[in-house]
């Protein structure tokens, strides 16, 4: 199988695999399948502890044929720890963002089915749609995050990229994403979306394509401003999508590898700098994209781009919205109201009052 790592699942194999099966089959997360499971003496042995359970539901998605189980909420805790070590050895937080956003960015409102639909479903894990030319260079990003991975294999990688995402916004100084969790994986390269659904940086007519790329995923053009926003974070670089400098004054000296031209000085800090930059475009070490331009160029988008220029707070407000929305694209959650793990009250269905979540990292 071409998954990116693959490390094999120990529990899987100590299973015959008529038990597989019916564990498959009662793959939901209700605690009762497992009550079920745990009475009948030709299996009750490996159920000695919570460990065990968990290697088996585990065990279950990975031959998920039938339905694959959703992420376990202790182990998405556990993770989101370990992300936030790796953010600060390696200063990944721009490529683990953009990750999150190519796997979720495929999705087409217009097709129905799970996973032709495209969106957050992990396929980017997949050889196949890393090779696709807008994901150059996000194979790094995947490096990174195997060794959690692997750790943490009840978690799911849909989870595990969007998890890893909104962590590097939150870690970055940016608003709290009111995220949600419990994404079931695809499980075959040939589920992966074909190529061609992510946006080009330089099409003939950046705010067309623009529209026409986010409006197919269901994003309006409030979303498209805000969510370009990410761009105040992170490097281009000429060897990757072809677009920006090899080095500039602002990368020169990393931190993480050297190189590439930022949209902002601060490259590692998550504010509305990015429109500010863009607004002025006074400094030819800074990178402006065709599609950034266009945010201020179009009129409907330029209504939004002035008012994050000027106004922080707002666009930490519609960015932690609109960056919430983009992770459950086209997913499929288990449960499918999915799980929270800290708490977030609109995900428990609260109304979300996106204030809460425009203060910034304390
Ligand atoms: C609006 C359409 C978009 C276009 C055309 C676009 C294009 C690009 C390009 C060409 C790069 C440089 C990649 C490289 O050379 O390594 C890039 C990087 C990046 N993009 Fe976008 N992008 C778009 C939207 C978004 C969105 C919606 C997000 C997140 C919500 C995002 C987050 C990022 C980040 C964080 C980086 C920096 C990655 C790094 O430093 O490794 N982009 N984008």
């Amino acid at each position: 199988m071409a998954a990116f790592g693959g490390a094999a699942v120990v529990s899987s194999r100590i299973l015959p695999s008529a038990t597989r099966a019916s564990l498959s089959l009662s793959s939901s997360r209700s605690f009762f399948s497992f009550e079920c499971l745990r009475s009948s003496p030709r299996i009750s042995n490996l159920f000695l502890n919570q460990r065990r359970v968990s290697e088996v539901r585990v065990s279950s998605r990975r031959y998920g044929t039938v339905s694959a189980v959703a992420s376990d909420p202790d182990q998405l805790k556990n993770a989101r720890e370990d992300i936030k070590e790796l953010l600060k050895t390696k200063f990944c937080h721009p490529i683990l963002i953009r990750l999150g956003w190519h796997d979720a960015g495929t999705y087409n409102k217009n097709i129905e089915e799970w996973p032709q639909r495209g969106g957050a479903n992990g396929s980017l894990r997949f050889e196949v749609e890393q090779k696709h030319a807008a994901n150059a260079g996000l194979v790094s990003a995947l490096k990174l995050l195997q060794p959690i991975k692997d750790k943490y294999s009840g978690v799911t990688y849909a989870d595990l990229f969007q998890l890893a995402s909104a962590t590097a916004v939150e870690e970055a100084g940016g608003p709290k994403i009111p995220m949600k969790y419990g994404r079931v994986d695809v499980t075959s390269p040939e589920q992966c979306p074909e190529e061609g659904r992510l946006p080009d940086a330089g099409p003939p007519s950046p705010a067309d394509h623009l529209r026409q790329v986010f409006y197919r995923m269901g994003l309006n053009d409030k979303e498209i401003v805000a969510l370009s926003g990410a761009h105040t974070l992170g490097r281009s670089r000429p060897d990757r999508s072809g677009w920006g400098k090899p080095e500039t004054k602002y990368t020169k000296d990393g931190p993480g590898a050297p190189g590439g031209q930022s949209w902002t000085a601060q490259w590692l800090k998550f504010d509305n700098s990015y429109f500010k930059d863009i607004k002025e475009k006074r400094d030819e070490d800074l990178l402006v994209l065709p599609t950034d331009a266009a945010l201020f160029e179009d009129p409907s988008f330029k209504v939004y781009s002035e008012k994050y220029a000027q106004d922080q707070e707002a666009f930490f407000k519609d960015y932690a919205e609109a960056h919430a929305k983009l992770s459950n694209l086209g997913a499929k959650f288990d449960p499918p109201e999915g799980i929270v793990i800290d708490g977030s009250p609109n995900v428990q269905g609260e109304k979300f009052v996106a204030a809460k979540y425009s203060s910034g990292k304390e």
